[in-house]
């Protein structure tokens, strides 16, 4: 079967593929005192040399080897350096990668995301088919027993994640066949059924974060407006919830012409994908997640210079969360309401593209004078969000690569939080501090309105190059009046550049724990 593609992206390109395919790294929880037989053992070791209890077992059933071996090793303090070393043990060979967690007393939850970090990633380099990882002493950290287990599965499933897409099957090397390990973790203590969730959790959030990362590292002749609604098409299909799509008539009628202004030269008509997952009562009123689903950024008529334009195949990253995000809801049956709405469209020049100084009027009847065009996302979200009002939102989330001046704030560290509720920003900022999938607050204050003034309209889409990502969210808090609203600027975190250029799946963790965390007080229901 040809796997080819044709230059509009059309051919072979089944969203049903990508969005059922992946089964995240398997993973088992076995209590300390059971010794694994893995063909490697990933040792986590403390500055002082000292082991973690769950990893005593398998240092007794080596005759206090391994402590040896820890202390011996010239393994660098610094935590998650990582040294791989093998030992002949009687009729075999194991290989034990060695980990550094820090001094003792300093471990806590970010030095445990550090280390299990830089294991995942070495273990994904390998090709080790089982693995054994005793947890570093919980009861020494921070964080809970659940914490510990959902992260580490997170984290290792994450690393595991490699793009493979269908359509580009006949490209991959057959030895890149190599199956995904089996992986156990030893805890120090009983496997409880909470643990055995944190584990089911970690897992569905790595798989979530493989979704966004597939969609966003898709070229940008394959994942355009329709592939995305084909995508949440098959996601509904899988789980089971139902999936609207608004095609540009839909939208038309609607007084979408803020949005409609930025996909009408593009050949791919724009969309509106609406996906709505009913896992609580119908009463329970929904959070709703927006994402930017811009395809591809030209920059419109406001051209983008040529360097590196290749990365604005990922400008639908916030697109791509949502879709995570929802998988990962679904996957676990959250007992929540989650309405997921792309705007997705590609931003292309063309003769009947927005000129600068052209006014639309939004679907909220505030009327735009687009002074930039390739300040487009605001202009799409902006709808959407008007469009969210209907649903009577609990609160509304909207996720986007938004601007370039939020790199320059945050870098590729730290997603722009911005918020008109406090209570809503503490409880992102917390989940993202939590999960090392960080968001830093920035102001939204009535100060930088101005800068959006314009001569011919309510507003422009263009705020000038001082606090260009504060001056984005102002632009869009003027369509959040209705509900408690907080927005992520993820341009900065959303994916890397050079080598090891990709999507990274953030902002998933961050608002997998949001949505968790909200789904707490009830209970999963099993599937
Ligand atoms: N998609 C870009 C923002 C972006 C830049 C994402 C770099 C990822 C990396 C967005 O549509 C954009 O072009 N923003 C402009 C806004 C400006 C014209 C007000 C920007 O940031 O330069
Ligand atoms: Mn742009
Ligand atoms: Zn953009």
């Amino acid at each position: 079967m040809s796997a080819s593609l044709k230059s509009n992206g059309s051919s072979h390109a089944n969203p049903a593929e990508l969005v059922g395919r992946r089964e995240p790294l398997q993973i088992t929880l076995r209590p300390a005192s059971q010794t694994g037989k893995a063909e490697l053992l990933v040792l986590g070791v403390y500055a002082d040399g000292s082991l973690p209890r769950a990893a005593q077992s398998f240092d007794e059933a080596l005759n206090g080897r391994l402590q040896e071996l820890a202390r011996q090793a010239e393994l660098p303090p610094k935590v998650g350096e990582t040294l791989l070393l093998y030992y002949a043990s009687g009729d075999s060979t194991r290989r034990v990668l060695l980990v550094s967690l820090g001094p003792r007393q300093e471990f806590d939850g970010k030095a445990y995301l550090k280390a299990l970090g830089t294991a995942a990633q070495a273990l994904a380099s390998s090709t080790t088919r089982s693995i054994d990882l005793p947890l570093p002493d919980v009861a020494d950290m921070d964080r809970s027993d659940a914490w510990c287990v959902q992260q580490a599965s997170r984290v290792l499933a994450d690393g595991y994640y490699k793009f493979a897409a269908p359509h580009f099957a006949s490209r991959q090397s057959s030895k890149n066949n190599t199956a995904t390990p089996q992986l156990s973790l030893s805890v120090d203590e009983d496997v409880t059924p909470e643990l055995e969730y944190a584990v089911r959790s970690g897992r569905a959030i790595a798989e979530g974060m493989a979704l966004t990362k597939d969609l966003g590292n898709l070229p940008g002749n394959v994942c355009n407006p329709g592939y995305l609604a084909d995508a949440a098409r098959a996601l509904g299909k899988e789980f089971g919830f139902p999936v609207e799509v608004l095609e540009r008539e839909d939208m038309a009628k609607l007084g979408m012409e803020s949005a409609l202004s930025v996909g009408r030269a593009s050949d791919q008509p724009c969309r509106v994908i609406v996906m709505k997952y009913f896992g609580s009562e119908a009463d329970q009123k929904p959070i709703v997640l927006i994402g930017k689903g811009v395809t591809f950024d030209t920059g419109g008529v406001s051209l983008k210079p040529g360097d590196d334009l290749d990365m604005m195949k990922y400008d639908m990253c916030g697109a791509a969360s949502v879709f995570g995000a929802l998988k990962m809801v679904a996957r676990l049956a959250l007992p929540l309401n989650v309405i997921g709405i792309v705007g997705a469209v590609e931003n292309m020049p063309g003769g009947n593209a927005s000129r600068p100084g052209d006014v639309v009027t939004s679907m909220s009847g505030q009327t735009i004078e687009i002074l930039n065009t390739d300040a487009e996302g605001r202009l799409v979200l902006c709808d959407v969000m008007t469009y969210a009002e209907r649903f009577q939102p609990s609160c509304v989330i909207d996720i986007a690569t938004l601007t370039g001046a939020c790199v320059i704030a945050l870098g590729s560290q730290t997603s722009g939080l911005f918020a008109n509720d406090d209570a809503l920003a503490d409880e992102l900022y917390s989940c993202g501090t939590d999960t090392g999938d960080r968001a830093w607050r920035m102001p939204l204050w009535d100060e930088y309105q101005d800068q959006l003034k314009s001569n011919f309209a309510d507003m422009s889409n263009l705020g000038g190059r001082p606090a260009g990502a504060v001056t984005a969210a102002c632009f869009l808090s003027r369509f959040a009046k209705g509900y408690r609203w907080a927005h992520l600027d993820i341009a900065g975190t959303a994916s890397v550049g050079g080598e090891r250029k990709g999507a990274t799946g953030r902002p998933v963790p961050l608002l997998s724990a949001f949505l968790l965390k909200r789904a707490e007080h009830t209970t999963p229901v099993q599937r």
